[in-house]
Parts: structure tokens; sequence; C-alpha cells
């Protein structure tokens, strides 16, 4: 199939006026975007005559059409042939693409092509997108409009991903059934389901019953966040897991749906639930629980033979559960402190000329992948897996950036892209402080959108290892399934779009107007999806102004600055607002007088900082590089609890030199200084820092100050009183050198790693 570029009508006209016969046509709002969509101004109509045929192709996609129109329409419906009034699928050798399709309407027919089964489902897909959004409420509708498209369709990408952890928080078979039906109406056609961690195991496996009796259930559960001190529990028992027969049931729901489920079973960290269960299969030999919090754990399989026919047996069943080519092994986050002292793990090590732990890691991934490969199946593992040496066969999943992607795929490896920065549906999505309760991290909509799978190292040669992208869910945070659609809602739709529209056809602003329209959509669902639409932004502009905007077209924005809560006759926003004293800001979207959405509320401090010039000598790392430098002078604090928003810039394990250099000399009374402080997320307050200051008068004076955090509190929010190095004095500039924290100490999360330094707003009063 030749493609052309899409022709995007869908930004402006939601409603396409078809005046002879007074029909009002939806716009067609496909999500993802096909890579061509040309409307006209006719329609088809659905009515009690129209009937479907197919001859004897995609008799599997005609019947889920028929299913899907027989629950809105309230009537059987024939499978017959005429020439007008019908829906036709036909088989078109023609169309290369195994998933490509085109559709073709107009007053007599919607007519399908496709070459598979596979690309006349994603045909039958798009088709019901351009049915109206209550098509299944609204039951007996006599006269369904449709508009008469052109659609070309194929996808990017061959791997389009959603993950699923079920051991943190577990989720009925009917809601996964509903996440991967979701799936199905986004075109994206492989389900990992994180079946084993810590927490949780979460799979029957017959041959071993105290995975069923001791692994699948856990004691107890942190309360509130990791980072809270001390740690709480809710003692009570939690758990289960997926029988046999449930598991098929998952995977012929979701073989009906084009979609391949991968089952990941963890090896060889993040197996503490195991361990519970067999505690031979660890490495200290001693009883160890369920794991109750979350993080890295150093309960890990130790690599004797018990331990490989343990994990044998295991894989067994799940083969024959699963007839999925891939099998992932997890990988991640393995510490290697246990096989360090351990009699059996370092005799491995000798015996097969190994240098270290990393080999260890890599030889025992490496004969687990010998034993799938031996049955048919490959493996796919987290990037740590590059460690110690690549498995020959094995697909990467690059998870902590980019980094391993570009290096197993110039190695000649597969890659499924999968980075915490922008495929990591567990963080924060708004930067609006009643987000309930997440792990951490800053995702927005817009970020995941503009995610491009291919990183920018590879040649076109290498880039053909990118297999596709994938959302990720892990669930620490997300107690019920309502949450976690919360979560996964609207980012998979984004994510359905990086991976199936080429960039070429992408729009941003086009996805957020067919969102709005498809929100219908998600509610006919019963999705809990998140809804960012209709807040406001607010940014400092060079000009020192605030500018406020929001997303969708043919909204009012309205704001107050005494406090109070806007309505529909406060200020309407027309151009920046000046910021030459402090600010309150609160702000409304309205349309046609209702207010929409969440009122955004943003302080401004007009310190003597803001409009000076600064430099820091890194550059901050680029997941979290906020709104740059002058972000720390911008009157804008960073969220007290939230590390991942646009005021709080993030350096990994560097030392920081950052100067200010103000216009005019200055006296100073105050500095206030702040620093994040998570350990969960490697995150560590420095332990001290030093400043300069240049007087008027050419003398200097410069001190080193101590910073205790005590509490342990997440926020260190330092503030010192300047005024006693000198009372009278105009400071031209301050510089404060800022040494990282160091290494992570033992026994925390990341132990070994540099940690993580997080600054923000720099207020000098
Ligand atoms: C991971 O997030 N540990 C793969």
């Amino acid at each position: 199939m030749k493609l052309r570029l899409a022709i995007l009508f869908l930004s402006l006209m939601f409603i396409i006026g078809c005046k002879e016969q007074g029909v009002q046509l939806l716009s067609p709002s496909i999500i993802p975007a096909p890579q061509f969509l040309k409307v006209d101004a006719r329609h088809f109509s659905i009515d009690a005559a129209t009937i479907i045929s197919n001859g004897d192709d995609f008799t599997h996609s005609v019947d889920f059409l028929k299913a899907f129109l027989e629950q809105g329409t309230g009537r059987n419906w024939e499978t017959n042939y005429t020439t007008e009034n019908i829906i036709t699928f036909e088989y078109d050798g023609a169309i290369t693409s195994k998933e490509g399709y085109t559709i073709e309407i107009n007053e007599q027919q919607i007519l399908i092509k496709a070459s598979t089964d596979t690309g006349a489902f994603y045909a039958a897909q798009s088709l019901i997108q351009l049915m109206p959004t209550d098509f299944l409420d609204s039951k007996n509708i006599s006269e369904i409009h449709i508009p008469a498209v052109t659609i070309n369709d194929e996808p990017r990408f061959k791997y389009r991903g959603m993950h699923l952890d079920v051991s943190r928080h577990m989720y009925d078979v009917d809601f996964i059934k509903k996440y991967i039906n979701a799936m199905a109406m986004l075109k994206m056609n492989n389900f990992h389901w994180h079946l084993t961690d810590d927490q949780g195991w979460r799979i029957e496996i017959k041959k071993y019953p105290r995975l069923q009796e001791v692994a699948a259930y856990r004691d107890s559960t942190l309360l509130g966040h990791y980072n809270d001190t001390p740690h709480q529990y809710d003692g009570k028992k939690y758990g289960g897991f997926y029988t046999q027969e449930e598991v098929r049931e998952v995977i012929a729901f979701a073989k009906a749906r084009h979609i391949n489920v991968i089952p990941e079973i963890e090896l060889p960290g993040h197996a503490q639930a195991a361990i519970a269960a067999y505690p031979e299969l660890g490495c200290t030999g001693e009883n160890v629980q369920v794991a109750m919090k979350w993080g890295v754990f150093e309960d890990i399989y130790c690599p004797s033979e018990e331990t490989f026919t343990f994990l044998e047996n295991v894989l067994d069943e799940v083969m024959e559960l699963f007839p999925s080519k891939y099998i992932h092994i997890g990988g991640d986050e393995a510490p290697k402190t246990q096989w360090k002292t351990s009699a059996v793990a370092q005799q491995v090590i000798k015996e097969n000329g190994l240098t270290d732990e990393y080999e260890l890691q890599s030889y025992f991934i490496q004969r687990m992948e010998r034993y799938l490969n031996s049955k048919g199946r490959q493996i796919i593992g987290w990037d740590e897996i590059l460690e110690g040496g690549l498995a020959p066969n094995a697909t990467v999943m690059s998870w902590r950036g980019t980094q391993g992607a570009v290096e197993a795929a110039q190695a000649g490896h597969d890659v499924i892209m999968t980075p915490t920065s922008h495929a990591y549906f567990d963080y924060y999505q708004s930067e609006n402080d009643d987000e309930p309760l997440a792990i951490g991290g800053f995702l927005p909509l817009e970020k995941v959108y503009n995610f491009n799978p291919i990183p920018q190292e590879l040649t076109k040669e290498e880039s053909k290892h990118i297999l596709g992208p994938q959302g990720n869910v892990w669930t620490e945070y997300m107690k019920t399934s309502d949450q976690v659609e919360y979560m996964a809602f609207p980012r998979m739709l984004a994510m359905s779009e990086v991976a199936w529209t080429n960039e070429a056809n992408k729009d941003y602003s086009g996805f957020l107007n067919r969102l709005e329209a498809f929100h219908k959509r998600l509610d006919a669902l019963d999705i809990n999806y998140a809804n960012h639409l209709y807040e406001v932004s607010g940014v400092l502009n060079d000009s020192l102004a605030y500018e406020l905007s929001t997303v969708t077209l043919g909204k009012e924005i309205r704001y107050t600055t005494d406090g109070t809560i806007p309505v529909a006759t406060s200020t309407l926003y027309e151009r920046a607002i000046p910021f030459n004293q402090n600010l309150e800001i609160n702000t409304t979207v309205f349309k046609d007088g209702k207010a929409l959405g969440k009122m955004f509320k943003q302080e401004l401090i007009y310190h003597k900082g803001v409009g000076a010039t600064l430099t820091i000598d890194k550059t901050p790392h680029s997941a979290y590089a906020g709104s740059g430098a002058t972000g720390l002078i911008n009157g804008i604090k960073g969220s007290d609890s939230r590390y991942g928003d646009s005021e709080w810039l993030g350096f990994w394990g560097e030392d920081l030199e950052i100067e200010i250099e103000f216009e005019e000399p200055i006296l100073i009374s105050e500095i206030e200084l702040r620093f994040y402080n998570a350990p969960g997320q490697w995150i560590y307050a420095p332990k001290q820092f030093s400043f300069y200051s240049r007087f008027e008068s050419g003398a200097l004076v410069a001190d080193k100050i101590l910073l205790k955090n005590e509490a342990q509190s997440s926020l260190v929010d330092f503030k010192y009183d300047f005024g006693k190095y000198n009372k009278s004095n105009k400071s031209k500039n301050i510089k404060f050198i800022i040494p990282n924290y160091g290494f992570i100490p033992e026994g925390k999360q990341g132990a070994g790693n540099k940690a993580w330094t997080f600054i923000d707003e720099i207020v000098i009063r």
C-alpha cells in the first residue's frame, strides 16, 4: 500500500454540516491517527436494512464488528451480498502490510479491504470509531450516519505494547480483559503481563503449590509513600493468583483481538516471593517473607542446579499456557550482594571462568535463554541484561533511558522502547497538588505523545532493530483498577499513536481535539480516564510576564489575583500578566459561562533574584530539566511533594556551581535554598554547600554551611541570614558550590550508585 501524508481535517471542524439532508456528522476522531484520511461531504447511513458481506474472508473480524453493531442497533445482522446499503469486507493481496487496511465509504457502501484478518480487524476498529460515540448506549438507533472517508492505513511499528504489573496490586480477570479490549481499540498488539515480583507471585504453577499458598500472599502492605518516614503498614493480608484456567481465558480473549500476551517471570532478582515459598532457591537459606513494601530487595535466586530446575519447570508450565514467541525473563535490578558471599555463587563463577557477579548474571540469563531457545522461544529482558554480556538472541527492553537501546541495536539485537522518561505511566501526569499519590516523576501527555522511539544515534539500518514502544504500568500506588485506568488513560492513547502513526502524520493539537471527542467513547466503555484537557498552565516569559494557556480550542481562561475563586465574570485572560510584585493567580478554563476542569493556582514571589542572570556549570539531566536554569530564579517554587515538575532541576551524581549576577548591586538580608530529598528515588539533599559573594566595595565573603536533614523530610528548605555577613554593603553576585551527596549508602535503595541532586527556587530577599 502506498501511503501519502495524511490530510488532517481534524483540528478545527468538529461538525461537518451536511445541509441538504440536515444530517450532523461528527468529524472523524480516530486514535491512533490513520496514515491517510480524507473526508468528503457525503455520508453512509446505517439503517434497519443494512447488511454485511465478506464472501469467505475475514469471518472473525466480521463477527467482531457484527457483535458490536448488534449491541448498538439491537437487531440481528445478516451476512449476505447486495450492491447497496452494505458493509463489504474484501481480500486485497495488493495490501502488502500484514496489519494494513483501506476503508472507502460512499453513500452506497462501506468497502473494507485487507490482506489478513488482522488488517480487517483494525479496519473494523477504525469503522467503530467512525460511529457516534454514544452508539452502544443508545439501542435501536434507526439511522446512524458515517462520514464518507477514504482511509489507507498501516502501522509504523510492528510492536505496540502495554504492560501491566499485577504483583504489587492485582486486578480481576474482567479488568484484565477490559484493559486488553482498550488496547485492541487502539490497535496495540502486545500485552506484557508482569506476573511475578517480590510482593507476590500471581500465576498458578501446578508443580509448585507453595507458590500459590505462600508466594501469592503478603502479610501487610506499606501505607502512604515509600518516602514517608517511619514506614507504616496496613496489617492486612493481600494477594491471590490467576489460575491456569483464567490465564487461558485471558490469552484467548487477547488472541481474538489480535493481541499477543507476553508473560514476565522475573529472574534472577525480584524473586523474594518465590524465595519466601522455597527458601532453598535463595543464597542464604534463610526464611524470608513476601515483600510488604516497594523497592529492590537483596534476596535473589542462587545459581544452583536446584534453582535452574525450578525455573525450567516453571517455564515449562508457562510455555504450555502462552503461545507467545517471546517470554520476558526480567533481569532488572538484581543486587549482587548475596552472590558475593555465597559459596554456591562463587563456585559457579569459578567453574565457568567468570570474572565477577555481573558475568554471573549474564551466565544466568544466557542459561535461561538457551533453555527457552531450545523450546523455540525467544527471551526479552530489561536493559540490565546488557551488563556482563548480552545473551546471543535476546531482545532488550530499554527502560533506564535509551543508552541500552542504542548499545543493543548497534550489536544487532532487537529492542523494545520503554524509557522511564516517556513510557512510565506510574509517574504523575499533572502538576496539580491533588493528583492521587503516585511513585514520583512527571510524565505529561504531551511528552508521551512527542516520544520518538527511534534513538537519534542509530543509523537507518540499526533502527530496524527498534521493534516499537510500550507503555509501562507499575502498580505500587494503584490499589484499584479505577486507579490503573486513571494512570493509563489517556497516556495509552498517546502511546498508541506513537506506535502506530508515522512521525510526519502526528500532530499534538490535532490529537488533543480528537481526544476531547474521544472522552465520550471512553465514558461509554466506563474507563476512568484522567482529564487534564481543561487545565491552565503558566510560564514566565523573558519579559517577566506570566503567560497562561490551555490546550483545547474554543475555551476562555479567566483569573483572579485577590485570592478568590474565578467565576464566569472574572477577568478574561487576554495577555500575559506583568510580574513586578508578588502575585497569587487563581485561574480556570470556562466555556459558555461554565467552569471546566480544575482551578490552577500559582504563587509568584517577586524576590531580588528575579530577573538576574543565573548560570550553572552543568546541564540538568534531560529527564529533569524543569524550565531551565533561569527557573531557579523565576519566583516560582517547585512542589513540596514532587520533584518531577517544571521547577525542580535534577542532576545525577554531579557537583554544581551556580552563579547569580545581579543587574545592579543589591542588599541581601536572607537567602533560601530548596533541595529535594527522596532516598527511595535515589535523591539526596547535599550534606553541605559553600557560597561566595562579591560586594560593591570589592570585599569578598565566603562561608560553608552544613545541611542537616534529621527529619528525613522530602524537602530540605534552608533559609540563612545573609545580613550577618554584611548589613550595609551591596552584593554584585553570589556563587554557590554544591557538592553531590556522593554514593548511596549500603542498605538504601540504589546503594553504591551516585545520588541525584534536585534543586529549585533560590529565593533572595
Ligand atoms: C523496571 O522498571 N524495574 C524495569
